[in-house]
């Protein structure tokens, strides 16, 4: 049995936790920023960073306080070391550094999106590789296949924005809170998702790509139109990225045999898109797996639980591995026409 220490800060969550090999979370502190950013209306780098620097430090203790373990009882420490904003992403890291270095532990680098892409595995042993993994998150949208620690294909990515930031967008446009996505969900509830005639941007085409800057602006004129009741926005939205999503990834279950179809990161948190996948699994034929919501948004349970993964898989790092603000968890996939600077 292997306990490691998990840290991430790579965005607006400051987050410690300990998880052992036996699957069990033995402690996990989160801490959130959204009432500091939410006048922004999206995270600003300096406060995220500049409070990771305040609240990471008193988490560590936390969780180790809440474990009665001390350092030297830990076998490593896992700290994401990227893809996010770089000046969060060094303090998680540096602290995992200092850690390491300190109590003689080894130090675990973690790509943020393997942390979302093996938290699966986290909560159901029985998920084996290889799987295909829908990662939708704040920052990301992409189609993988995962094949085992550490070995990734990317089939698709979007060409402009991820998911979540298509959630976030649409709920400013609605005068909704950040970050948007469960805001989105609560008002479609009770709204008509036949409402607002939205496009479908991508669906039907060959390469199962994602595109959602279209549907952002759609969603903008219906708002501007003064025609339409905010719920029935919101629920025709967010049909309109489910459809996206599922009509995308049928492709990519078309084109792959993994035996299971996995969807995680933080729009994975959306019940009418875990709904839908679901279903889309079981038309297939496919096992279907979904983390829990709190597991799909940014934590550190995911990052230690990631460490684990490595740890048994001999894959630890030097004290000299970089913070990153970009890193593909495929870094043979080609940039696809028409995609921005997203990995
Ligand atoms: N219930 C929900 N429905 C839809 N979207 C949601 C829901 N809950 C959270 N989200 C969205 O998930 C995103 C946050 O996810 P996550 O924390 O994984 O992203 P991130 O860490 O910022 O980005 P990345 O993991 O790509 O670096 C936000 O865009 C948020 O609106
Ligand atoms: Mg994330």
């Amino acid at each position: 049995m292997t306990m490691i220490l998990g840290l991430e800060s790579s965005c607006d969550d400051t987050s410690a936790a300990l998880v052992s090999s036996d699957r069990r979370i033995v402690a996990q502190a989160v801490v959130g920023q959204n009432a500091a950013h939410e006048p922004y209306g999206g995270v600003v780098p300096e406060i995220a960073a500049r409070a990771h620097v305040e609240i990471l430090p008193g988490l560590i203790g936390k969780v180790l306080g809440e474990a009665k373990l001390s350092i030297d009882e830990i076998d490593a420490v896992a700290a994401t070391a990227g893809p996010g904003l770089i000046g969060g992403v060094m303090v998680a890291l540096l602290a995992g550094k200092g850690l390491a270095l300190a109590a003689g532990k080894p130090l675990i680098a973690v790509n943020h999106l393997e942390g979302h892409a093996l938290s699966p595995r986290l909560v159901d042993p029985d998920l084996g590789f290889p799987y295909l993994l829908l990662l939708v998150s704040g920052g990301h949208c992409q189609l993988l296949e995962v094949r085992g620690v550490g070995e990734y294909r990317r089939l698709a990515t979007t060409i402009d924005d991820a998911a979540g930031e298509a959630f976030d967008k649409a709920a400013k446009l609605l005068g909704l809170p950040y970050p948007g996505g469960p805001g989105i969900e609560t008002l479609a509830k009770s709204g008509d998702p036949a409402a607002v005639p939205l496009p479908r941007p991508l669906v039907g085409s060959g390469e199962p790509h994602f595109s959602f800057a279209g549907l952002k602006s759609a969603v903008q004129r219906a708002v501007a139109s003064g025609e339409y009741r905010r719920e029935d926005i919101a629920a025709s939205f967010q049909h309109a990225v489910v459809d996206c999503l599922v009509d995308r990834t049928r492709l990519a279950l078309d084109r792959s045999d993994a035996p299971a179809l996995v969807v995680a990161g933080g729009v994975a948190a959306n019940q009418a898109i875990r709904t839908a996948l679901a279903d889309l699994a079981k038309e297939h034929g496919r096992r279907f797996a979904v983390p829990p919501a709190w597991l799909c948004t940014d934590n550190a349970a995911m990052i230690a639980w990631a460490g684990v993964e490595r740890l048994a898989n001999e894959l630890v790092d030097d004290l000299d591995a970089p913070a990153r603000a970009r890193w593909p968890l495929d870094e043979t996939a080609e940039k696809v026409r028409g995609a921005g600077v997203k990995a």
